[in-house]
């Protein structure tokens, strides 16, 4: 009954860095640069903790006590925001950077909570203890006694709202918080064997978060939907080359915003990437080229995403 699930049953698949495709997509990711260069050197830290003490000794000889305070972080980073903000795409592409910039081999193993661990009582927190057993595994291995790791191990912990809900006061049921403390158990493990791992968890609810998950986090990024200048960016980039016009992407830059009177909230990057600029391709196909005047007819016609209200109680 309660046996231990097995790697393929865990992760969907595991992605190892560096490689072509995580590389362009994250190249692909706009208005991310800060969560990017956050998050590349709290995980390059991970892998090569010397590479701080290096640059202490150029910059700051006796900064001992500072140094310690920063790599005694625990190895979790929270990407928080709202729905199709580039949080999934972030986490599953940002071991490129960190491989490259560390010139070593990363492993990423993605566990979604949405797709799995419900229905049977206990499954929530055997899977995240079997996560965390196989991470920590893969990173012992790639420790290295002295200096910098042979490798490094990110767990993706996304979909997170399923762990991240569980002990909201109210409605607290034993199991969830048993998957609660599994998670916290599972990182202080990272932390204490100072293992080349790092997890990610996403969630589009910072504030159900588990307050002693929370305080753990070394960094928390918070992921927004794009505003006037970054949907014309992505508008721009696409539809300019193939002849619209400076107006019609400023209409459409408008049509994608927030509305006076109407609605108070904008698309997100992937209603612009997965629905609208298919939507207009689609339309035009296969008989007619696009054209800019009945692409913002399209887009003045669809429905964006509605936001995902944090504090609200999820549906
Ligand atoms: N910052 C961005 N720049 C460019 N494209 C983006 C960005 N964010 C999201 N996208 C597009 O939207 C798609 C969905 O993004 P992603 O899966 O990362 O969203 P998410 O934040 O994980 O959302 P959810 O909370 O619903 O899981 C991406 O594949 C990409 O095409
Ligand atoms: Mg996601």
């Amino acid at each position: 009954m309660n046996t231990k699930p097995t790697l393929d049953e865990l992760f969907e698949r595991r992605i190892t860095y560096p490689d072509f495709d995580p590389q362009a997509r994250l190249a692909r990711l706009i208005g991310l640069d800060d969560q990017k260069s956050r998050l590349a050197k709290i995980l390059g830290l991970l892998v090569n903790p010397a590479g701080l003490a290096a640059w202490a000794r150029q910059h700051h000889p006796d900064a001992d006590a500072l140094l310690d305070t920063v790599l005694r972080r625990p190895p979790l980073v929270v990407l928080a925001g709202d729905v199709g903000s580039g949080k999934t795409e972030l986490a599953e592409t940002i071991g490129d950077a960190v491989a490259r910039q560390e010139k070593i081999d990363i492993t990423l193993l993605p566990l979604s909570l949405s797709t799995r661990g419900q229905g049977r009582v206990g499954e929530m927190t055997q899977l995240i203890s079997a996560a965390f057993d196989y991470t920590v595994a893969e990173a012992s291995k790639l420790k290295s006694a002295s200096g910098k790791a042979r490798g490094a191990v990110i767990l993706l912990v996304d979909e997170a709202d399923a762990l991240a809900q569980s002990r909201e006061a109210a409605q607290m049921h034993h199991e969830d918080k048993a998957g609660v403390n599994a998670f916290i158990r599972g990182i202080d493990r990272i932390a204490n064997a100072k293992l080349p791992a790092a997890v990610l968890m996403c969630t589009n609810r910072i504030s159900a978060l588990d307050p002693a998950v929370r305080r753990r986090a070394a960094d928390v990024l918070t992921f927004a939907r794009p505003g006037d200048e970054q949907r014309r960016f992505v508008l721009a980039a696409r539809l300019q080359p193939i002849g619209l016009a400076r107006q019609q992407i400023d209409a459409l830059v408008a049509a994608t915003g927030p509305q006076r009177g109407g609605r108070d909230y904008g698309f997100t990057f992937s209603d612009l990437t997965q629905r609208l600029l298919p939507a207009i391709v689609l339309d035009a196909y296969p008989s007619k080229p696009i054209d800019g005047a009945r692409a913002v007819e399209i887009a003045r016609t669809m429905v964006p995403t509605p936001p995902f209200r944090d504090g609200e109680a999820a549906a």
